[in-house]
């Protein structure tokens, strides 16, 4: 499990969040949304706010934190709008203001949105971006489709437009995009490599000479990753 992020002794609020965030997680005992995901976002929340916007920074570890619990209570389709709905219900008996709940829930309605609409929400929106760039991104996509039982194919139909989607939409903060160069290698920037990897399976999709596993190594080869 990670270390806890820097600014949990600062808000002891956050240890409550932490540990009803990791109960519903466990329960989910999901592959891909889970704790340790959410932990890698919350981490990153962290760095970014902590530059960009240190008053917000222990608010976006929260909501980092609680991002994808909807996914372990509901549908799949409706997570972000269940954290939600976990956040209003939980946080006000945390110490939470109507403000910074407003805020928090807000964001994790958000995350997985194109529109956001408050800096807690634009930060986890970085956060949760990141997490799908280079190497570790692809590794996280092979979780998600393991979490849904997709074979290759499917999670090249279905990653490789979003994530062409989201490489166009970019980063809302400059911190993001430096942890974003961190994450590639000297080919690509991160989520850069993730779109390149998705879009080379495509071709070798439709090309239709590979196994899977061969399309996974001559992609991963094609992005400069040797493994
Ligand atoms: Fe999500
Ligand atoms: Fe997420």
């Amino acid at each position: 499990m990670s270390e806890r992020v820097t600014c949990f002794e600062e808000d002891p609020r956050l240890i409550k969040v932490d540990n009803l965030a990791y109960d519903i997680y466990r329960k989910g005992n999901h592959k891909a949304h889970n704790y340790d995901h959410a932990r890698w976002d919350a981490e990153r929340a962290a760095e970014i706010s902590m530059i960009e916007r240190p008053s917000f920074a222990t608010l976006t570890v929260a909501a980092a934190l609680m991002h994808d619990t909807g996914a372990s209570i509901g549908e799949y389709k409706d997570h972000g709008c269940n954290s939600g709905v976990l956040v209003r219900m939980h946080f006000p008996h945390f110490g939470y203001s109507p403000f910074e709940v407003g805020l928090i829930a807000r964001a994790v309605e958000q995350h997985n949105q194109w529109k956001h609409t408050n800096d807690v929400s634009r930060i986890l929106y970085d956060a949760d971006t990141l997490n799908k760039a280079g190497e570790h991104g692809i590794q996280q996509c092979n979780l998600v489709g393991e979490e849904f039982g997709l074979p290759l194919i499917r999670k090249a139909e279905r990653f490789s437009p979003y994530f062409r989607k989201l490489f166009e939409k970019g980063y809302y903060t400059d911190k993001a995009k430096e942890i974003d160069l961190r994450m590639g290698n000297e080919r690509f920037a991160g989520l850069e490599m993730t779109v390149a990897f998705w879009e080379k399976i495509n071709q070798l999709i439709r090309e239709g000479t590979l196994q899977e596993e061969e399309m996974m190594k001559v992609a991963k080869i094609e992005v400069g990753l040797t493994q």
